[in-house]
């Protein structure tokens, strides 16, 4: 089955068409740069620019496949969570696709692709999957495919969000995490020793990078108007290895106790560690998360190429299994679903649901 997906849940309007878990395009058009000069997504700049890009995109991810679009077997879209209005432009765009070629549609959480871009046949499940980007900081329990449950998520910002925020104090622009990543390598992780995140609450299994943020910024502060090419070098690396280290903490904790199953029963051990969101592209977390696999005998997998951020490969490769289980979408009822959690099932199914909706501990449906 030949899927298109879209994505358009942030500032990355994408279109991929994929077939199983193989990708046949992958086309990622930024708006990074338009959204730069504020220093963070514009939600109206955002839906501008997917506006005047979709079109063009989907046309793109058609052409890299080598198809047309008669050779569509369905169409997959992000329908959350993420930005409103941005998430509206591509639920649109999709429907109309559908519709023109009478095809189904699937609606896809924009997690649960983040869980799968790293996935291969040697997955064994139950698994573990931990997401990290500019929206979101999760440890996902994943029973099987389709079945997931959130055991550790955080408070306050994300992993992403903190990295963005830290780089910003340091005057190294908009996203920041990459650049961040760059001055880390070059400074003295030990010279700026930062609090530890929810230290002694650790069993509570919550993330939490606030603290640190305000820890950092008093930091920063302290230091004055001028932060020579050493100083910015050596906070980067303290609040990236204080980041880092709080987040390997907690995956650890959680792999070391495995939560019970969906259903409450006992869970097998966990092997498998699935790792995915833009945060991934950084190679001392890669490092530090392939560490703690060796130490806890895991296998860490990591997202496969050019899906480590916002993409539709990881949209259609969800829904092809979606699809599999006879999951499809509405068009007439399908509408975003802006804080869409991946435990809580989609509330437009259609009736054909081989299993229908299951009920988790946490209350959501
Ligand atoms: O998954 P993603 O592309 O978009 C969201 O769904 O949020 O993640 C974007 C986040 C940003 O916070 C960005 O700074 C961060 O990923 N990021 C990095 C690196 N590359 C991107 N963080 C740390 N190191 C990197 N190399
Ligand atoms: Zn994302």
């Amino acid at each position: 089955m030949k899927i298109l997906a879209v994505e358009t849940s942030c500032d990355e309007t994408c279109a991929a068409v994929t077939e199983g878990t193989d990708i046949l395009s992958n086309v990622v058009h930024s708006q990074i740069d338009l959204h730069k000069e504020f220093g963070g997504v514009v939600p109206s700049i955002a839906r501008r620019a997917h506006e005047e890009k979709i079109s063009f995109v989907i046309d793109k991810a058609v052409l890299n496949a080598q198809c047309s679009m008669l050779n569509i077997d369905a169409v997959a879209v992000t329908q959350g969570p993420g930005l409103a209005i941005a998430l509206e432009v591509g639920i649109r765009h999709a429907k109309e696709w559908a519709r023109k070629l009478n095809k189904p549609l699937i609606a896809v959480n924009h997690i649960e692709g983040h869980v799968l871009s790293g996935l291969t046949p040697e997955v064994k499940f139950p698994a573990m999957a931990l997401i990290v980007s500019g929206g979101h900081t999760e440890l996902i329990w994943v029973e099987k495919i389709g079945k997931y449950k959130i055991v550790a998520r955080t408070m306050d910002d994300a992993l992403g969000e903190a990295l963005d925020k830290a780089a910003r104090m340091l005057g190294l622009g908009y996203p920041g995490g990459a650049e961040l990543e760059k001055r880390a390598a070059l400074g003295n992780a030990k010279k700026y020793i930062l609090p530890r995140p929810m230290a002694g609450r650790e069993k509570n299994l919550e993330f939490s990078y606030s603290g640190l943020k305000t820890a950092f910024y008093r930091l920063v502060s302290a230091k004055g108007q001028v932060l020579s090419a050493k100083d910015i070098n050596d906070l980067a690396a303290g609040f990236q290895w204080r980041a880092f280290e709080h987040l390997t903490r907690i995956t650890n904790i959680t792999l070391s106790n495995p939560p019970l199953n969906l259903r409450g029963g006992r869970q097998g051990v966990i092997h498998d560690l699935l790792v995915g969101g833009g945060v991934v592209a950084n190679q001392t977390l890669r490092n530090e998360l392939e560490k703690l696999g060796q130490e806890l005998e895991i296998r860490v997998w990591f997202p496969r190429k050019g899906m480590y951020g916002d993409n539709a490969a990881m949209i259609g490769i969800a829904a092809g299994f979606k699809a599999e289980r006879g999951e499809f979408a509405d068009p007439d009822k399908v509408d975003r679903l802006p804080r869409w959690r991946i435990d809580a099932s989609n509330l437009f199914i259609k009736k054909e649901t081989v299993d229908g909706p299951e009920c988790f501990e946490n209350g959501f449906c």
